[in-house]
């Protein structure tokens, strides 16, 4: 068994990183032909990416997809740490399989991702659902299928390190989409923000190889994918624990001559956007014009405290030169409200960012203490009543310019990837602009995956009307 642990966690030593190639055991091979597996997942694009990369691991065992998990033989669950709410949720899904479980003793079920990496969580497992097969971090998915079959002989599994091991490479992948494909550049994240879990869950960065990189996004592009999505905590911060002239602004350089119809890239830290990077962004057409610039708060005192490395002058030069340089740009953020002793003078200076940025969107959230991280030790908490009010006038103010940005763009041509067909209306379809926003529109003879040109008719808050040009 290895459990948990936040000091270790902490440390940040340089290690050399391995790479490893996945390879599936020949005996775990369909050892669970005719089982089939139900697979919830919690959180943000990694945890979802990581799960086209377990769903693909439980196919290779043999299991198939079960949409009940009432049904299900097999339920997993791919967990968050982010929030308090996150937890809870996945809690209350334990509690629900525990009865499933009480009624089919056949039952399996696993807690894999980052509630894993928590000592408390493992605490509270070993204590309470100890009947689980087995528990996993986010560091080694890959020893899911030696971990089930052992846990069928000797009971719940405990393998959590709390540092990263190995890089693997070649992992299967069972993607969502058939368009939009994700791809991993860098892990973990060496920021610790002192309100945030990530460094502690995800460990510290690791960036892949640029070739395993690259050759990866030339198969996608093989296999007829038209959007790539470069993935990380702080994608700004790749190869800088690799190589000396290799850095985020050269990788999406790199891809954009691989033709990718369109690459994005999240999320992005403000302290390390380089004026290159943003020269990379404006030069390359098929980088879209799209950026997540997460500010959390207008207010430099509680920037500082919570150990974001800018100031509100300098996230704004930023902004201002992305948006001089990248034409249409559309800008979206990540908010946080009552962190420990913000006052209202603090929250105006975030509603004051919110009028300067004018986001095209924005996800706001109310501070959630993390066990472990610097900011639980701050005394003078929020009371929730407060935080709450301010999210709604945060939210009133975010929403008007998400609506007003959505309605300069009425009458106006935008090319749309078609992702799907509405099931409300024939021949109509949704798809994503550049700059990723959902439009709802109507045509004909459109296939699934067309780029098309479409005008839009009307503007709502989260979403777009049009028509086929
Ligand atoms: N409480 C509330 N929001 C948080 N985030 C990260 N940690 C916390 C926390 N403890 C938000 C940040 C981050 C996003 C992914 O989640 O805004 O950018
Ligand atoms: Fe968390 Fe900050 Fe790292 Fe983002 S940059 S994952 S908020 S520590």
């Amino acid at each position: 068994m290895h459990k948990p642990d936040f000091k270790e966690a902490r440390t940040m030593d340089k290690r050399q990183y391995i790479t490893k190639k996945f390879s599936l055991n020949k005996k775990y091979q369909n050892y669970f032909q005719g089982k089939t597996y139900f697979l919830k997942t919690y959180g943000c694009q990694m945890n979802e990416h990581d799960s086209e990369n377990i769903e693909a691991i439980l196919k290779a065992l043999g299991f198939q997809k079960e949409d009940d998990y009432e049904k299900a033989d097999l339920i997993l669950l791919n967990t968050c740490s982010i929030r308090e709410n996150a937890h809870n949720k996945a809690f209350g899904m334990l509690g629900r399989c525990k009865h499933l479980k009480e009624k089919r003793p056949d039952l399996m079920v696993g807690l894999c991702g980052c509630m894993a990496q928590e000592e408390t969580v493992v605490a509270s497992i070993l204590e309470n659902f100890s009947w689980l097969n087995f528990v996993v971090g986010t560091h080694n998915f890959n020893e899911i299928p030696a971990l089930l079959v052992k846990s069928l002989e000797e009971g719940l599994q405990v393998e959590v390190y709390s540092r990263e091991k190995d890089l693997v490479e070649g992992m299967p992948t069972e993607r969502q989409n058939p368009f939009k494909a994700y791809v991993n550049i860098i892990y973990g994240c060496d920021k610790f923000c002192t309100y945030c879990i990530v460094p502690y869950t995800r460990g510290r960065q690791r960036s892949r190889k640029k070739e395993d990189i690259l050759e990866e996004i030339q198969k996608l592009l093989e296999d007829g994918y038209k959007e790539i999505t470069l993935l990380g905590q702080n994608v700004n911060a790749y190869g800088k624990d690799l190589y000396e002239n290799y850095s985020f602004g050269e990788l999406l350089e790199d891809v954009a001559q691989l033709n990718v119809p369109r690459i994005r890239f999240v999320t992005s830290h403000p302290w390390d956007f380089t004026d290159h990077m943003i020269e990379v962004i404006a030069t390359h057409q098929n980088i879209m014009p799209s950026i997540h610039l997460p500010v959390q708060s207008g207010s430099n005192r509680i920037l500082k405290l919570m150990g974001r490395r800018y100031t509100k002058e300098s996230y704004l030069e930023l902004v201002q030169k992305l948006k001089a340089k990248i034409p249409h740009l559309a800008l979206s953020t990540d908010i946080i409200v009552g962190f420990p002793t913000e006052t209202e003078e603090d929250f105006q200076e975030t509603m004051d960012i919110v009028e300067q940025c004018q986001y095209d969107n924005a996800f706001t959230f109310i501070y959630s203490i993390r066990h472990g991280t610097p900011a639980e030790k701050i005394k003078e908490q929020v009371p929730l009543e407060i935080k709450e009010e301010r999210l709604q006038r945060l939210n009133e103010k975010v929403n008007f310019y998400f609506l007003k940005n959505n309605q300069a763009l009425v009458g106006k041509t935008l090319k749309v990837l078609t992702e799907g067909k509405s099931l409300k209306q024939q021949d109509a379809y949704f798809g994503y602009t550049e700059t990723n926003k959902l439009v709802n529109f109507t045509g004909e003879n459109i296939q699934l995956g067309d780029f098309v040109d479409v005008e839009i008719t009307e503007a709502k808050t989260w979403s777009l009307d049009g028509q086929r040009k």
